[in-house]
């Protein structure tokens, strides 16, 4: 791909574009596949490169949080079959790393050598090489909505827990109708939807509102605990 071509990316709000591909589970539709259930989709430049095999161990190591939060991981590079599978081996037998070893990859990792999929979703970026993909990752909702994503270039290794975090502050969202604030941790107060009517505000501005904490009359917020955080979302 020339570096001055036009590039398209999916965008939040708008459906997961789908594919079928092989992976090292088989094959997968994708995101029809895992129906009611949240889906992060990220991509990794190459197999068999050390950032990316501390990222694989990071996400082997939280696999069962992300599967206690309803959501099935997904990973991509253009390598083949093959290298993926090779690659995986050597990962669970003879990669010891802070204090990571024996991991097992069971979620799928998608072939995509002719780079269809990372190109339909953005992961290739020419400035960055044209021949690997970026580090993406899409984080899909029950209803196959995007709902965030990121970027990292190829030479800085993810924060798995902001991943971890965005994951369980989305469903937060989704499940209380509130907002959250900056560095928002379950525990932390949650912001609760603006006031629609004079009247409302004028409450919110003197404080009359039972069980709000109001900063000013646009931005209140209540507090939702660790525990009711973690009853709903199922932890
Ligand atoms: C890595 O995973 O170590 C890596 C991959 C591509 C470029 C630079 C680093």
């Amino acid at each position: 791909m020339e570096q001055n071509q036009t590039i398209t990316m999916p965008r939040l709000g708008e459906a997961a574009p789908a594919f079928t591909a092989v992976t090292t589970q088989g094959v997968i539709n994708f995101p029809s596949d895992y129906k009611g259930q949240w889906k992060i989709l990220f991509s990794h430049p190459a197999d068999f490169t050390p950032v990316c095999t501390s990222e694989f161990m990071t996400f082997g190591h939280l696999a069962a949080d992300f599967e206690a939060l309803n959501c099935q991981l997904v990973g991509l590079s253009v390598d083949g079959l093959q290298s993926h599978i090779a690659w995986l081996r050597t990962i669970e037998e003879k990669i010891d790393w802070h204090g990571y070893k024996n991991i097992e990859i069971k979620f799928p990792l998608v072939v995509d050598v002719s780079m269809e999929v990372a190109h339909k979703y953005g992961m290739i970026q020419p400035g960055e090489s044209s021949t690997a993909a970026v580090r993406a990752v899409f984080f899909v909702d029950p209803e196959d909505k995007i709902r965030t994503i990121m970027y990292y270039p190829l030479s800085l290794g993810r924060n798995f827990d902001e991943i971890k975090r965005v994951l369980i502050g989305l469903q937060t969202v989704d499940n209380f109708g509130v907002a959250l604030p900056a560095d928002w941790r379950p525990g932390d107060e949650a912001i609760v939807p603006p006031a629609t009517t004079c009247r409302v505000a004028s409450e919110r501005a003197s404080g009359k509102e039972a069980n709000l904490h109001c900063y000013d009359w646009f931005f209140c917020t209540k507090q939702i605990s660790k525990e009711e955080v973690e009853e709903k979302l199922g932890k």
